[in-house]
């Protein structure tokens, strides 16, 4: 079939291009496009600008910038026959935070090459990816081998804090983005060289817990013993969240996780994965979680319950003797399913104030959510991704559930009716959401390579 027969004209044209693609990934990886601190809101704006204007320099004909209540979503499209199937690419161009900003060896908003890689915030989450599919759409135009199906885009800024306005934009619009499949590249591979589909991604229940004791602060000798420590009682309720066996104890909270298939099971053995090569990723002395489970099936399809950060008291250098007044976590649960954010958060509060030692007050907040998410492998559409990784990569795709959360996809699998395809291409490590992140190019000129094979693949296995 044509999208295994090499191409001369689209590989010739893509190696010629290789230097020019990377700076001009460079460029967008240049803008601070973060969206979870509002002094860079202007940076997120020229970012969707960019998007927009990277989009009408290589000709795809509609191109808007749609304002939200928050940041803009792009949107874009190119239609070459409505009786063609038609792709929506869904992205997003906003990125994490920088901090702790003194560990990076480059600085995050100068995007710098070193070995083999392209380091800098957004490189892999998502900016690099969006940039990867920009330049296959490029490929197909440039070289005149054109598109042989209709393709959607909606690149979104606040993928990161939530998708909030994108939620209400595609109920609105579900008549103009109908499509046949929703194609995302914002997930990972098992490793360099292994092309790799996604097919699960964990949910997300995100609440804040607030202890109260005393008023204020108070010397720890003259009132601790007598007074409740709000940062003790906090310990007290996070030690209550799972037991010996790590497993959480949250009443309910297991009540809707599905069992893992034998066919799953069998899939997981298969994969070119190493435990001691993920430990080694985390630099963590051992690895550890719930009794029972193998690494990628506590990844992929169990739930968990995590500190993700606390603040109590004195952190500051010497020993000051003062029993504080408050304490404060946030803990995140990443859900499998059929497990519902909303049912999640209400078990999770009634836990955690049942469980609260007398003499102190708590408070549970509960922020966004989202829910997990599973494929039906079956449909054409993995078919067509499969030939097109095949051809790029030369091997099979492996098939892994991701451990991570893209709190907006079921929506657009419920407002389409169409599958939802996780073409992902960041490598284990490549540090999205810390210091150092990083897109391995070798992989991003394989991944363009296999987006602009993927629509031929798509226009024979959907049309
Ligand atoms: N690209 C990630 C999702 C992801 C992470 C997929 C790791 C696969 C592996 C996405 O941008 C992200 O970080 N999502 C957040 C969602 C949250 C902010 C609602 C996440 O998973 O923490
Ligand atoms: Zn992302």
């Amino acid at each position: 079939m044509n999208t295994n027969a090499t191409d001369p004209s689209l590989v010739a044209w893509l190696s010629d291009n290789r230097d020019r693609f990377e700076q001009e990934m460079a460029d967008l990886l240049r803008i601070p496009s973060i969206s979870t601190e509002s002094e860079y809101t202007e940076s997120v704006a020229e970012c969707a600008e960019k998007v927009a204007a990277d989009l009408r320099a290589i000709g795809i004909a509609e191109v808007e910038v749609v304002a939200t209540d928050g940041n803009p979503i792009v949107v874009a499209q190119h239609i070459v026959d409505p009786s063609s199937p038609t792709l929506l690419i869904y992205g997003h161009y906003d990125v994490q935070p920088v901090d702790p900003v003194e560990l990076w060896d480059s600085p995050p908003f100068e995007p710098t090459r070193r070995d083999g890689r392209m380091y800098a915030r957004g490189a892999i989450d998502d900016k690099g990816q969006v940039h990867m599919h920009i330049k296959a759409l490029e490929a197909r135009l440039a070289t005149g081998l054109g598109l042989p199906v209709n393709v959607k885009l909606v690149i979104e800024g606040e993928e990161e804090v939530g998708s909030t306005n994108l939620e209400a934009f595609l109920a609105a619009n579900a008549e103009r983005l109908a499509c046949d499949a929703v194609v995302v590249s914002d997930t990972g591979m098992l490793g360099k060289g292994v092309p790799s589909i996604a097919t699960g991604l964990r949910g997300l229940a995100y609440m804040e817990v607030h202890v109260q004791g005393p008023a204020g602060d108070l010397h720890s000798g003259g009132f601790g013993g007598a007074v409740v420590n709000p940062a003790n009682a906090l310990a007290e309720i996070i030690a209550g969240l799972k037991d010996g066996d790590g497993r959480v104890t949250i009443p309910g909270f297991y009540d809707r996780v599905r069992d893992i298939s034998d066919a799953d099971r069998l899939n997981m053995e298969q994969l070119p994965y190493s435990d001691e090569a993920f430990r080694a990723e985390t630099g963590a002395p051992e690895l550890g979680g719930e009794a029972g489970f193998t690494t990628l099936e506590r990844l992929g399809f169990r739930p968990t319950c995590d500190v993700n950060g606390m603040l109590s008291g004195f952190t500051g250098e010497g020993a000051k003797t003062v029993l504080p007044a408050k304490a404060m976590a946030k803990i995140s649960m990443r859900l499998v399913p059929d497990q519902d954010p909303d049912e999640i958060a209400r078990l999770f509060t009634e836990h955690v104030l049942q469980s609260a030692p007398a003499g102190v007050t708590v408070e549970v907040r509960p922020h966004h959510g989202g829910w997990p998410w599973a494929a039906n492998p079956s449909d054409p559409v993995f078919d067509a991704a499969s030939d097109a990784l095949q051809a790029a990569f030369g091997s099979e795709p492996v098939y892994f559930r991701e451990g991570g959360s893209i709190p907006i996809i079921p929506l657009f699998e419920q407002t389409f009716g169409a599958p939802v395809l996780l073409l992902g291409f960041g490598l284990p490590g490549s540090n999205l959401h810390a210091p150092n992140e990083w897109i391995d190019l070798d992989t991003y000129h394989q991944g363009i390579e296999t987006i602009a094979r993927f629509y031929d693949a798509v226009a024979e296995r959907m049309g």
